[in-house]
């Protein structure tokens, strides 16, 4: 009878366990799935709009139904905890002047007055700079290269003033095999020799934050200008060789009259 009581007792209490272990896991493993769904990205560009900055945010699956989804980040702001993000489309973004960029900020994505997942960021660390423009390539037939100039807002800004940019060219019958160069500089040189004679090239440029304070990501490509090269490199390469020679003649000339002296 005991033995038969304490039986039932064990498979009463093993029921229970499993049960409520196996609802608990249930409930976990829903808000883990939930939030891995609701996973985001987030940029911020400084000085976009005067002195105001601005800062994106998305989903990483544009299919995510966010009819009811806000987005909020507290924390690093002048003046005030938290702000909500205003909505257009499937992007989440502030424009405003209140980023402190130091320190952390955390962003959450809420549905009500629930955080369904949260990130902590550092504005400064997650810089999109804007795209160049005015890509401009000008042929220097007595230098034998080609310099290509282009602007971006950022020379006129006070905080991401430094860059790297990513220049990319190609041979426009070459399909996407892509060349690249850097440079922190917004002019740079292609050696007419590196490239094909009478070729259409297409190039484009783009920027990333420099090693410094401020860090990020790269900036969307600037529109693509397009140039020919030159038929051949022959009348080039005798205006240049022209004058080398006779450089070189005349030192060999020092240099034989000079022991006599
Ligand atoms: C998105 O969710 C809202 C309610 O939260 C619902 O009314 C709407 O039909 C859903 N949209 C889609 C496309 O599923
Ligand atoms: C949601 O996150 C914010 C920080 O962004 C925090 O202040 C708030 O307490 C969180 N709410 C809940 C319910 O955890
Ligand atoms: C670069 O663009 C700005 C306008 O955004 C203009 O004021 C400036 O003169 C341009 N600089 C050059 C070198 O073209
Ligand atoms: C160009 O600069 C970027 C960013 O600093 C770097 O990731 C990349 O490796 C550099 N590429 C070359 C060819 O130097």
């Amino acid at each position: 009878m005991t033995i038969l009581g304490t039986g039932f007792g064990m498979v009463f209490y093993l029921l229970q366990a499993v049960s409520g272990e196996s609802g608990y896991a249930q409930n976990g493993d829903l808000e883990d799935a939930e939030a891995d769904d609701y996973s985001f990205w987030c940029y911020s560009q400084l000085e976009v709009d005067g002195s105001q900055d601005s800062l994106t945010c998305a989903f990483d699956d544009p299919d995510v139904n966010h009819t009811n989804l806000e987005f909020e980040i507290c924390g690093a702001l002048m003046d005030i905890n938290c702000m909500n993000f205003n909505k257009r489309q499937e992007m989440y973004f502030i424009k405003t002047r209140k980023f402190l960029l130091v320190g952390d900020s955390n962003i959450c994505v809420k549905l009500g007055k629930k955080n369904i997942t949260c990130k902590t960021v550092n504005i400064a660390k997650i810089v999109k700079p804007e795209a160049p423009f005015d890509v401009e390539v000008m042929y220097r037939e007595e230098a034998n290269d080609f310099v290509v100039t282009f602007n971006t807002s950022h020379l006129k800004k006070k905080y991401v003033k430094q860059l790297m940019h990513d220049l990319a060219y190609h041979l426009e019958k070459d399909g996407n095999n892509w060349m690249h160069m850097n440079s922190t500089s917004t002019t740079m040189t292609l050696l007419q020799r590196k490239l094909q004679p009478d070729a259409m090239y297409e190039i484009k440029v783009r920027s990333i934050p420099e090693n410094n304070y401020f860090d990020g990501f790269w900036s969307e490509w600037s529109p693509s200008s397009h140039f020919r090269t030159p038929e051949t490199k022959s009348l080039g390469l005798s205006l240049l060789y022209g004058p080398v020679f006779l450089i070189i003649k005349r030192l060999w000339n020092n240099c034989v009259r000079n022991p006599k002296r």
